[in-house]
């Protein structure tokens, strides 16, 4: 890579950085997970390693936190509150005890005692005390000033506003970590999206009665500036930390040998859903203060500390419980409910078990102890189960074979293609019989690509099936209003954007009318082939009476599977019954007839960034019907980017390089002779 492109990347990197840094520590805000602010880190320390050039006075090299926030009052630290480097693997700790050593030039063989801490994922503070009163209270902000956050601090019951102790020193900052336990953040699990947006959220309250309000934790590790300390290790301090009156935490163990760390690391890791705060790894500190001293600081990290964290992607918890849950053709899939756990920044609580073969070949019972593994925005999932934690008497999980919602029996269908039963088990019923796939349908059929209501969300279609306002896809279109109205957070006015957003789609195209069935097998392009073959909605319908299903199979794209289902759907008295309402209710245009030289002729489009009123669905069958193509990336062969709200800043860009046109949803319109 040439020097600018390198510069020009790394630039990018610091930006983002500062901006993750700022949003966190000034708004309160973790717009990534912890892994990928960590990988940022990472990519940014690398790149500065290997070319030199790169120097910026915003490194994570170079800053801790940021900048306080203008909420509180600002004030210096009087030892700066620096941060720890993390090791991920045995050879990183090999590593850092052998630089250790080769630094204070002892033998390679000599034993260290390390103070292994479990690191508590919450927020650090800073508490000052002289002649044994608290005086301030500091928030880490940007490691060399924090806010003053006495106020709150004093409200956490953990924290001693006075200590009598004859041996505590005349003035000391006592240091360590906020935070809130597991399970009183079940509380606020609405609010915020892990305990530790919780803490921090609580402990920068402008009111300190709001922090009061929080059950915040302290656990005290460290100290910053002393004046009158007698304790010449960090084990003996924790220990005196607790006969002051400060919470440590149960977990510090004195470890020497890289194997023992790594022994006590594996057990930790083990035991990680038991307890009642979140960890995120275990923190070494050489037990030795006088070594501490000789080995110092590189950058804004001490040399005789190192943070062994846990993996980002993988933890181990327990499976509480196995749900069954049914989705919109019947499948019933079942979910691990699993004691939350967190990985990489986020709390997991559920776990994905695919289908009833999944269960049986990794033999999952409920009360395993099982590794869980979410990496990147894959559902997490779980990779093992350790069959040596099981329980005696632990009975096998029986999948249902009635249906749990509506009592029908499950069947696994053969497939005709793969010669084999289907590794999915499905409720049997057809229609709107099952509650849950009713709800379900019910979703498709207002969704995005369907009839895209705008504001009738999947909530809303929960909430209003519960108090029998809907049933059938048809009660959408005559809800009771005044019923809606005197329910709590509905308003007049909300009410009328409700009627307005449904009465604007009683006009529909064919093509998603089909889709919007959820007819089993019939995605948007099968709907779109279905609609050009049978034109209107009139000849679909009399697929019921004159069952001329053979003839489908002429239309290239769809085949057996798709002509059984529909068999299956028109066999239905409900679902007859409930196209028959909804063609008194509905407006169904005919299937556009595709004009050959329509206005976009050999032009191709992409669309990017969310359009207001039009789905893209919408957009890309208009381009269709009128002789253009859609693309789906941006190259020379693109000839109109289409942007909308919060387009990716890449394709953007990257039109612009290629001199592409960019135009608005309202160009678009103007040329087809149209207007939003
Ligand atoms: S010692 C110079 N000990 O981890 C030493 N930190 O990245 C600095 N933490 O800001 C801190 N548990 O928020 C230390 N037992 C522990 C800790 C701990 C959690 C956090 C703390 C600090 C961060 C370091």
């Amino acid at each position: 890579m040439k020097k600018d492109l390198i510069s020009k990347k790394y630039q990018e990197k610091i930006k983002s950085f500062s901006y993750f840094n700022k949003r966190y520590y000034n708004d309160n805000v973790s717009e990534i997970t912890d892994s990928e602010y960590d990988n940022l880190k990472k990519t940014i320390l690398d790149l500065e390693k290997k070319y030199s050039f790169l120097n910026s006075k915003d490194s994570p090299a170079k800053i801790v936190g940021y900048k306080p926030s203008k909420n509180f009052k600002k004030a210096s630290h009087r030892v700066p509150m620096l941060s720890l480097a993390n090791a991920f693997s045995e050879s990183d700790l090999l590593n850092f005890e052998k630089k250790i050593l080769n630094f204070l030039s002892h033998n390679l063989d000599s034993d260290i005692y390390y103070s292994a801490e479990p690191k508590i994922d919450g927020i650090s503070a800073s508490l000052l005390y002289k002649d044994g009163k608290l005086t301030q209270g500091l928030s880490r902000g940007d490691g060399k000033e924090g806010e003053d956050i006495t106020t709150n601090l004093s409200t956490i019951k953990d924290i001693p506003k006075f200590i009598q102790s004859k041996d505590f020193p005349k003035e000391i900052d006592i240091r360590g970590e906020v935070f809130i336990k597991n399970s009183d953040f079940n509380n606020l699990k609405e609010k915020f999206a892990n305990p530790r947006n919780a803490a921090s959220g609580s402990l920068r309250q402008k009111n300190p009665l709001d922090t009061k309000k929080i059950p915040l934790k302290f656990i005290a590790y460290t100290f910053g500036f002393e004046k009158g300390l007698k304790i010449n290790n960090q084990f003996d301090y924790l220990k005196k930390l607790s006969e002051w009156g400060f919470k440590t935490n149960p977990l510090n163990k004195l470890i020497t040998g890289i194997k023992n760390l790594l022994k006590n690391y594996d057990e930790v890791e083990k035991n990680r859903a038991n307890l009642d705060f979140d960890i995120d790894g275990i923190v070494y500190k050489i037990n030795d203060f006088a070594l501490q001293k000789r080995l110092g600081y590189v950058g804004n990290a001490p040399r005789w500390a190192i943070a062994h964290k846990f993996s980002s992607d993988k933890a181990i918890s327990k499976i509480l419980d196995i749900d069954i849950q049914i989705g919109r053709t019947g499948a019933l899939t079942p979910v691990a409910k699993i004691k939350p756990i967190n990985i990489g920044g986020v709390l997991v609580s559920n776990a994905t078990l695919h289908n009833e073969d999944e269960i049986n070949r990794k033999d999952i019972r409920i009360g395993d102890t099982v590794t869980i593994e979410r990496a990147g925005d894959v559902i997490p999932h779980i990779l093992s189960v350790d069959v040596k934690k099981r329980l005696k008497n632990i009975p096998k999980f029986i999948f249902p074979n009635k249906c749990p919602s509506c009592g029908s029996k499950t069947i696994k269908e053969f497939n005709s293609i793969t010669k084999k039963k289907d590794a999915v088990r499905r409720c049997s019923s057809e229609g709107y019989f099952c509650e849950k796939i009713s709800i379900e349908k019910l979703k498709h059929f207002v969704s995005k690509d369907a009839f895209n209501i705008d504001g009738f969300g999947k909530k809303i279609v929960e909430n209003f099936w519960s108090l029998g306002l809907i049933k059938y896809p048809q009660d959408i279109f005559r809800l009771d209003y005044k019923k809606i109205e005197k329910l709590e957070g509905w308003g007049n006015l909300s009410v009328k954007n409700l009627k307005y957003s449904i009465d604007d789609k009683k006009k529909i195209s064919f093509e998603r009318f089909i889709f919007s069935l959820g007819i089993r097998h019939i995605g948007l392009e099968n709907a779109k082939l279905l609609s050009k073959y049978f034109g209107s909605f009139s000849k679909f319908k009399n697929l019921s009476k004159n069952k001329k299903y053979a003839e489908l199979l002429n239309v290239d794209g769809i085949g057996e599977t798709q002509v059984n289902s529909l068999k299956t759907f028109f066999s239905n008295k409900m679902n007859i019954g409930v196209l028959n309402e909804l063609e008194k209710i509905l407006i169904i245009s005919n299937a556009a007839i595709e004009k050959k030289d329509g206005l976009l002729k050999n032009k191709t489009f992409l669309v990017t960034g969310k359009l207001n009123g039009i789905s893209r669905a919408e957009v890309k069958s208009l381009i269709e019907e009128n002789s253009g193509t859609t693309v789906s990336t941006v190259s020379k062969k693109l000839n109109f980017l289409i942007v909308g709200d919060k387009p990716t800043k890449r394709k953007v860009e990257n039109a612009n390089e290629l001199e592409i046109k960019i135009i608005d949803q309202n160009q678009f319109l103007k040329m087809l002779n149209k207007t939003s």
